[in-house]
């Protein structure tokens, strides 16, 4: 059974329809990414998910449950990284964490999850006081600290410095291998790239792609070339870069002239991502 299962998933705000039937499916222990550009509809669809907003059509079911209708013991089995951190101010780090790992019937210690998003210093710290990246690993703490079987993490990373970036990842490849499902949004594609098993990519509430990694750059992986002749930028994209490379060469050693700075790029996860969110008529 997936862990998440997503049919013809619909939302609506008002008139205005921002999701148009969404169908995907989570894996038990995998990394999936959902990506996409603000106001995507990436959000919603976590929000959903996480039982904290209402669907208007289709069918959700998460670790086996609707969480439309889910009580109690579904919550204590996800954990979950909101996009705006809801914490109270007055509380010291560690008390917020202690807090929190009271509502799960098996959290981790609070102390080790204080080490592991590199809150140390800031133990004893009003989260009043707290910076914004600092805010941010603490909103991640308390998606570890239930030792949930699946994480929802919406831009788990934004705010992070890179070493904090680098650290986080390392958290949650660890939950990966401890066999904890996860589900991210980022807009770092690094991110993606390094920590997702699958990703589907979402565009004005529709999924526009979904595979691993690899399947969406050998999918839409056009490689470019390019060269400068008679002062001007020349570039050429292709499926059969040997091929286009080999007779481009030849007629060049043929005339006697140098290809001046010759360059064949495969496209990054980010470039096919920019061209998949493309606005029409841009
Ligand atoms: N509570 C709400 N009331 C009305 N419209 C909303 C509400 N929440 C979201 N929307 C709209 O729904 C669309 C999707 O928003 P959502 O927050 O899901 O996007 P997102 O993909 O998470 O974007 P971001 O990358 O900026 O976080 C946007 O057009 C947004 O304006
Ligand atoms: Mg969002």
């Amino acid at each position: 059974m997936s862990a998440i299962e997503v049919r013809g998933l619909r939302r609506s705000y008002g008139q205005r329809e921002v999701l148009h039937g969404l169908d995907f499916d989570v894996e038990p222990g995998e990394v999936f990414a959902l990506l996409g550009p603000n106001g995507a509809g990436k959000t919603t669809t976590v929000e959903i998910l996480e039982g904290y907003r209402e669907r208007d059509g289709g069918r959700v079911t998460v670790l086996g449950e609707d969480p439309g209708v889910a009580g109690t013991g579904f919550r204590a089995r996800i954990g979950i990284v909101l996009q705006s951190s809801a914490v109270y101010p007055s509380l010291t780090v560690s008390e917020t964490l202690e807090l929190f790992a009271g509502y799960y019937p098996r959290p981790r210690d609070p102390g080790e999850v204080v080490r592991l998003v590199g809150l140390e210093e800031e133990r004893d710290a009003r989260v009043r006081i707290l910076s914004g990246g600092q805010l941010r690993r603490l909103d991640l703490g308390l998606a570890l600290v239930g030792d949930p079987e699946l994480l929802f993490l919406d831009e788990p990373t934004t705010g992070f410095d890179p070493a904090a970036r680098r650290r986080a990842w390392d958290t949650i490849l660890g939950l990966r291998e401890l066999g904890k499902t996860v589900l991210l949004t980022t807009h770092y594609m690094e991110e993606a790239q390094r920590l997702a098993d699958r990703l589907a990519i979402l565009r004005d509430g529709r999924l526009v792609a979904t595979g691993t990694p690899q399947e969406l750059l050998s999918a839409n992986g056009t490689v470019e070339i390019r060269f400068r002749r008679g002062g001007e930028d020349v570039v050429l994209r292709t499926d059969e870069p040997t091929r286009v490379l080999h007779e481009l060469t030849r007629e060049a050693l043929a005339a006697g002239d140098e290809l001046d700075e010759l360059e064949v790029r495969r496209p990054t996860l980010e470039d096919v991502y920019l061209e998949l969110t493309r606005e029409e008529g841009t």
